[in-house]
This record gives structure tokens, sequence and C-alpha cells, in this order.
């Protein structure tokens, strides 16, 4: 039987980016870390969205998109944002400045990002919980030089560092617990209780229950 380690997974590379497109008037976004240039002539780019995702539907009905690369320079505010809450309860770009519109009024990121990359949808895939949009590349912009974000980066250097300790982790004594917290390692939300169930889903940033970590206080 094949061998299953979690573990393997989280050694995959990612980027960061924050997704946008525009429906009539509504313009929203989400945080994004599977985006990948999938083709070189022509220029495709590609990216899955979990249906839950307001941005989902605008994108699957618009098929305009800005995908904006965030740096090492970003504030653990962008992800809050843009990842931690959806646009069917805020509007995300309500009393935020640092974005401009595209030709086609699609916004673009201007802080944290050094660069953005503008295009039109070309094919769907439906994969389940997530749809893997397929994409063309029309425009692609520098704004800074600012290093690109890898997801490792953003769990070691913008995400707050807990304030409790994880199960596993060399603390000492940690025998007598009064509270178990099952912690999100991709946004942080907190789940308390003994056992996380198996289907339990991030409320947040919508990642399974394998991206949780125990911490005890
Ligand atoms: C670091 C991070 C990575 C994320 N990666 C993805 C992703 O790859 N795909 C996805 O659909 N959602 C991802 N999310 C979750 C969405 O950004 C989040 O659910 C967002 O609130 C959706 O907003 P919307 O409903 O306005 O589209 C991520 C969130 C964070 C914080």
């Amino acid at each position: 039987m094949a061998e299953l380690d979690p573990k393997a997974m989280y050694k995959l590379s990612y980027g960061l980016f924050v997704l946008t497109t525009k429906l009539g008037d509504k313009v929203n976004g989400c945080i994004t870390n599977t985006g990948i240039q999938v083709t070189s002539s022509p220029n495709r780019i590609a990216f899955a969205v979990n249906k839950a995702n307001l941005t989902h539907d605008m994108l699957l009905e618009s098929g305009v998109f800005n995908l904006s690369v965030i740096s090492e320079s970003a504030p653990f505010s962008l992800f809050e944002r843009f990842g931690f809450q959806s646009g069917r309860d805020v509007d995300k770009f309500s009393g935020f400045e640092a974005y401009a519109l595209d030709s086609v009024g699609v916004p673009y990121i201007l802080e944290g990002t050094n660069s953005y990359i503008s295009g039109a949808v070309y094919q769907t895939v439906d994969l389940g919980s997530h749809t893997l949009f397929i994409c063309d590349v029309l425009g692609s912009y520098s704004l800074s030089s600012s290093p690109s974000a890898t997801y490792s980066y953003y769990q070691s250097n913008i995400k707050p560092k807990p304030s409790s300790f994880a199960v596993g982790d060399s603390v000492g004594s940690l025998e007598k617990t009064s509270r178990t917290v099952w912690r999100c390692t991709v946004c942080g939300y907190e789940w308390e209780g003994e056992e996380l169930p198996d289907d339990f889903v991030c409320p947040w940033c919508k990642h399974p229950k394998s991206d949780f970590e125990k911490i005890v206080s």
C-alpha cells in the first residue's frame, strides 16, 4: 500500500497572491497560495479557488482577474483583510487605499506586493471543493523590487507568533493542561475542544484539519 506522509506535502513551496476580480460594480479578492505559470507560449497561469469563496463565483461570471504577487514587505493586515473575511460579509476595499484599477476596472494591490498579472479566464476544471482556473496572461507589471513572499516566509515572519506552545514543541514541562485549542497554521483561527472533527474546515481560510496544530495552555 502507498505510504502517505502529510509532512511531505508541506515541503511543496508556494508563493502568495491577492487574486482580485470585478463583477458589475463590485470588486473583491482573496488570498491564494496556488498561483503558477503553466505555459509560456501562449503565456498562461493557473490558480485553484475554493468554491465557498465569493471571489470564485465572481471570477466564474466575470472571467477577468488580477493576481498581485505578495512580497516580503507585506503586513499581516493584508492577509487579514483579504484572507480572513469574505466579500460576502464585508466590502474588503472599504477604507483601503493601497490599490489601483487596471484598464478593465479590476483592482491590483500596491502595498506589500511586487508585481501584478492581469488576464482572462481561458478554461476551468471542476476539482470538487475547488475550481482550477487556467487563464491567459494579458499584461504583467512590476511594482517593487521587494522579494516575493513564499508561504513558508509568511509562516515564519509575517504571521504573528503563537502565544501558547504547540504540542510537540520542546518546552519542558507541559504535563498539566487546562485548555486545548486547535489553531489553524495558515491563518491563526482557534477552535477550542479536545478533538477536532475529521471533516473540520477552517471558517476563515477554508484549510482542512491537517493544517491545524494542537495547542495547550
Ligand atoms: C495564507 C492563506 C492562503 C490561502 N490560500 C488559498 C487558496 O490557495 N485557495 C483558496 O481558495 N483560498 C485560500 N485562502 C483563503 C481565502 O483567502 C479566504 O477564504 C477568503 O476569505 C475568501 O474571501 P472571499 O469569500 O471574499 O473570496 C488562503 C488564505 C490565507 C490566509
